[in-house]
């Protein structure tokens, strides 16, 4: 277990989409030492319930305050807009970051007026989705597409899966004809699906990911700004822990093995 008189960031998803946010914590604050834990025994999460999503998140929340967690990164759009706030009132004293889609930053760096949305079902129909779309983009296009299936193949590591180029080509494609020129990644999986993305938009329409906003934050409210040293990586989930080394190689994240000090852990949350 980590050291407790140290902070340590917690960082949790349903399973590798949040990867991209540990990425990018650990460049931003190397000196942090972070738990990332992938719940992949309820993986996805976004074709599930906004109770049973509650119920997930309370007892990841839980689970890695438990490990020593002084602070949480929610690394996932969809337990996010269903149960941030449930964790942040079970947990008063502990900072709690969340993920919500860059419809702020599509809006400002829009040039056409037209922005698309990629989302988890779930995420798609929040209520919280439609608040940030209204707050930040109300005179704005916004299309939002649930993009159903995505986050499981990225579980599986088939970032350029035929259901996903074709739901892009049937989907996505048809509103960069008519002028979308920001594409938010309403998702952590999808930060993986950039390449994929890129080559079939070819320039046309620019990828909007918040995982770096998502870690200075995170560093900023988890008090690791000032920390030197190196910080160390811990990896769990809650069903085949063994996998998670295999997919931060196969996800382009393989300098974080270097700060791993144990093999990956079994989180037991429930
Ligand atoms: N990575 C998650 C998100 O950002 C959820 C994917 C899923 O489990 O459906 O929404």
């Amino acid at each position: 277990m980590p050291d407790t008189q140290r902070p340590v960031i917690g960082v949790f998803d349903s399973g590798l989409g949040g990867l991209s946010v540990l990425g990018a914590l650990a460049e931003i604050c190397p000196a942090a030492d972070l738990i990332y834990a992938a719940d992949t025994a309820y993986v996805p999460y976004g074709n599930k319930s906004s109770e049973q999503i509650r119920v997930r998140v309370l007892a990841m929340g839980q689970a890695l305050i438990k490990e020593g967690c002084t602070a949480l990164v929610v690394a996932c759009n969809t337990a996010t807009a269903e149960a941030i706030e449930a964790l942040r009132g079970e947990h008063p004293s502990i900072p709690i970051v969340g993920v919500e889609p860059g419809i702020k930053p599509a809006a400002l760096n829009t040039e056409t007026g037209k922005i698309a949305v990629l989302a988890t079902a779930a995420t798609a129909k929040s209520q919280r989705l439609a608040d940030l779309i209204g707050r930040h983009a109300p005179h704005k296009t916004v299309h939002v597409i649930p993009c159903h299936g995505w986050a499981t193949e990225v579980e599986a590591l088939n970032l350029d899966a035929p259901s996903i180029v074709q739901d892009i080509n049937s989907q996505l494609l048809p509103l960069i004809e008519q002028g979308v020129d920001q594409v938010v990644l309403g998702c952590t999986h999808y930060d993986f699906l950039a390449p994929t993305l890129n080559q079939i938009i070819g320039g046309r329409a620019q990828l909007v990911g918040v995982a770096d906003a998502v870690a200075r934050q995170a560093c900023k409210v988890a008090g690791t700004e000032n920390l030197t040293g190196t910080g160390h990586i811990s990896l769990m989930s809650t069903m085949n822990p063994v996998y998670l080394p295999h997919a931060l190689s196969a996800l382009g994240l393989a300098a974080l093995l270097r700060k791993t000090t144990a093999p990956p852990q079994t989180i037991s949350a429930n």
